[in-house]
């Protein structure tokens, strides 16, 4: 990984696309692994995480290939058309690959491990490992983190009350929910992403779903389908921010999605005074997507908690740099999740927001931030955390002087080409 050197921009413009989105890209690979038949996915996201549930499927005897136009086609073989890998599976730094995988490798006959990087090895997985355990799975792991060695095999149906709002947790739950006889249902706290529910329709399975939570009837069959995957709204947060805080910037966002339990950052922005605005939605496979645009404004702060927190889950750490720029006392509380995230976001939007010279301070579950503070340039750490690197790139654009992002370039897990993009649409 290198650094990135980051120059203040006066402003941005155009009209642009974002690659697909991360989460529905991994959604599309592994529902399409386990239909019968070959689906087609367009606009599959190219973030080295969707790589990397790739990669795993592939080891795991599914043969995946790249057609003409950027179209990936899945030979799926039906739900129990795995085979067992012959060594351990590596997720990278992608939750999402290890948790929804965890999920339909506990209903295998065979044994998988899998494993990741660093970062990923710290994070939380007793979440998904104490339901499929109820459910009858078998795994070990290095104290409830990876690496994880799942023995797969029969599965019963539950009824899962989760203390936390994760779709990661209800999409593994769900997916081994598809192997059990009965009704498998997941609550939560609040609502979380619905792709996987949306997406298991497409491919013939009803999934019922609520603000509350989710439930598929077992044993399922998925049928192939073909999926055109929208804009990732959370790579476009990055650029929603920057054309607000930079002086005559305009720009536009074409095919985003817009699905509502993603949409807390066109809330939170419109709430803090932001001039975005969105095309009527089309809907594709059940996914909508419009064309976004915004345009520069004055911010005025905000209060971010509650049941607003699962939806703007990953875009925190660039709305915490909106805030800086924002007039008032901005408050982001119950957001306690985000420092089990590829780094602890909290700790690392408040350290390097405080080297840029922000009015920031860091609690237990957030952080309160007092604006607008003028932003100054800093050597900037991304934890090797991608969120973190591109918020940052944000922050340095709208700073006074250089802003050197160390190993800038893990924007890659989730968007290889944004420095790219950036360079395309600024003007200095
Ligand atoms: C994701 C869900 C969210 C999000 C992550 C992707 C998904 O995690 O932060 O980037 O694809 O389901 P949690 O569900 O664990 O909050």
């Amino acid at each position: 990984m290198s650094d990135i050197l980051i120059k203040p921009a006066r402003a941005v413009s155009g009209t642009f696309t974002v690659p697909g989105d991360k989460s529905i890209s991994h959604r599309a690979l592994i529902l399409s692994a386990m239909a019968e038949g070959k689906s087609k996915i367009s606009g599959l996201s190219d973030a080295r995480d969707v790589a990397s549930t790739r990669q795993c499927i592939e080891k795991l005897g599914i043969k995946i290939s790249s057609l003409k136009g950027g179209i990936i086609a899945v030979a799926g073989k039906g739900k129990y058309g795995f085979r067992e890998a012959k060594a351990p599976l590596d997720a990278g730094n992608s939750g999402s690959t290890i948790r929804l995988l965890s999920g339909v490798a506990a209903a295998q006959p065979f044994t998988t491990t899998i494993t990741g990087d660093e970062s990923l090895c710290r994070r939380p997985m007793r979440r998904i490992i104490e339901p499929l355990e109820q459910m009858g799975a078998h795994i070990e792991s290095n104290g409830y983190k990876a690496p994880l060695v799942i023995r797969g095999g029969a599965l019963r149906s539950i009824d899962y009350a989760s203390t936390i709002a994760s779709a990661q947790v209800k999409s593994c739950i769900l997916l081994a929910g598809l192997y059990a006889n009965g009704t498998t249902r997941v609550t939560e706290p609040s609502p979380s992403r619905d792709h996987t529910e949306r997406m298991l329709e497409s491919f013939g399975v009803k999934a019922r779903f609520s603000q509350s939570g989710a439930g598929v009837q077992g044993p399922a069959t998925l049928q192939a389908c073909d999926v055109t995957i929208p804009g990732d709204l959370s790579s476009a947060s990055f650029f929603l921010v920057m054309a607000s805080l930079l002086a005559d910037s305009e720009i536009t966002i074409q095919q985003v999605s817009v699905n509502p339990t993603r949409m807390g950052i066109y809330d939170a922005l419109s709430a803090m005074g932001a001039m975005i605005q969105a095309s009527p939605a089309v809907i594709l496979q059940g996914e909508p997507r419009a064309d976004l645009s915004v345009r520069s404004s004055k911010l005025h702060a905000a209060a971010l908690g509650g049941s607003m927190i699962p939806r703007i889950i990953d875009e925190i750490p660039v709305l915490a740099v909106a805030a800086t720029q924002a007039q008032g006392v901005t408050t982001i509380r119950d957001a306690g999740e985000l420092r089990l995230k590829e780094s602890d976001r909290l700790a690392a939007i408040c350290k390097n927001l405080s080297a840029m010279g922000a009015n920031i301070r860091e609690t237990k579950d957030g952080m309160i931030i007092t604006g607008p503070t003028p932003l100054h340039g800093a050597e900037i750490d991304s934890y090797d955390d991608h969120r973190i690197a591109m918020a940052f790139a944000v922050a340095g654009l709208i700073a006074s002087g250089e802003t050197l992002i160390k190993n800038g370039t893990c924007t890659e897990i989730s968007f290889p080409g944004f420095f790219g993009l950036l360079d395309r649409i600024r003007h200095d």
